[in-house]
């Protein structure tokens, strides 16, 4: 029998990367699970994949920025499943173009912030209530390394570091229900759009490396359990899911390989 048998998880930003990779090993543990994204073309795709590996999932083309969709999106699920048992708030990014504070067009803050923490804000918001009904239930949300420490893009990180006091405070709200709440905080995951900004191996062959990609080859050396597989999160989500981590609440977990432990610049 699965760890998380059972149960029912509604996972965002489902079509790719962690959220696609936790929504796999959630249904291998026995969950059944809503697919909850944006792109059409991925959320079907990543539905076919979970089914394909045994799995019951429904996908829900939704946009999590939007309430009246997040609604939906939550009615749909308990329709279909009767109850909801897990919330795993995984979608979210951030920009290139989230840059200095001085130089940053407004339209990047109201985008980073609708996605990083409006969207989390409004999945609680409509799940909590059925969670309520069940008295129990486990909340997952996606903070960052940048919502710990100050390493730039400082938008995603106001929205991140929300996502740690978001959390916290879920905890202490309703813990009296039956529901716990707990973050987790990532460095750099392999997924495909990480792939695609950071490993394009040309700046390892550049005669002189950009500050930005020397800088990067320094985390890699002082931190070296900091780059992780989408795999690694997901196991993270299934122990946050199950009733193995029934002990913690308002937990950050620093899914970073270091970087926000200690400081470590030369050898
Ligand atoms: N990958 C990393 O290195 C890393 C590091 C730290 C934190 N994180 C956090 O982990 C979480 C997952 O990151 P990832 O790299 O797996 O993401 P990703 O970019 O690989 O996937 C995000 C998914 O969310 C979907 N999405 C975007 N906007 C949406 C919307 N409005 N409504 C519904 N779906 C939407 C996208 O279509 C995409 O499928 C994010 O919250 C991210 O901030 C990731």
């Amino acid at each position: 029998m699965g760890r998380l048998e059972g149960k029912v998880a509604f996972i965002t930003g489902a079509g790719a990367g962690i959220a696609k990779a936790s929504a796999l090993a959630l249904v291998t543990e026995g969950a059944r699970v809503a697919l909850v994204e944006i792109n059409r073309e991925l959320g079907r795709t990543a539905e076919k994949q979970v089914r394909k590996a045994g799995g019951d999932a429904i996908f829900l083309e939704t946009d999590v920025t939007k309430d009246d969709a997040v609604k939906r999106a939550i009615g749909a699920t308990v329709d279909r499943y009767g109850k909801l048992d897990v919330l795993v708030n995984c979608a979210g990014g951030s920009l290139q173009e989230d840059v200095p504070v001085h130089e940053m067009d407004l339209a990047v803050w109201k985008h980073t912030i609708a996605l990083n923490l409006l969207h989390p804000f409004l999945c609680c918001r409509h799940g909590i209530p059925h969670m309520i009904k069940g008295s129990s239930g486990s909340i997952i949300n996606f903070s960052s390394s940048l919502g710990m420490i100050g390493a730039g893009k400082p938008i995603y990180a106001a929205a991140k570091g929300g996502i740690v006091s978001f959390t916290r405070a879920l905890a202490w709200e309703y813990a009296k229900n039956g529901i716990r709440a707990n973050a987790i905080a990532p460095a750099t995951v392999r997924t495909e759009r990480s792939i695609k900004r950071w490993e394009n191996k040309d700046w390892l062959l550049a005669e002189k490396p950009s500050p930005a990609a020397q800088a990067r080859m320094a985390i890699q050396k002082n931190y070296p359990f900091s780059l992780g597989e989408p795999e690694d999160i997901a196991s993270i989500v299934v122990f946050l899911a199950s009733n193995e981590s029934r002990m913690l609440t308002g937990a950050v977990i620093a899914a970073d390989g270091g970087r926000s432990s200690y400081l470590k610049i030369s050898d």
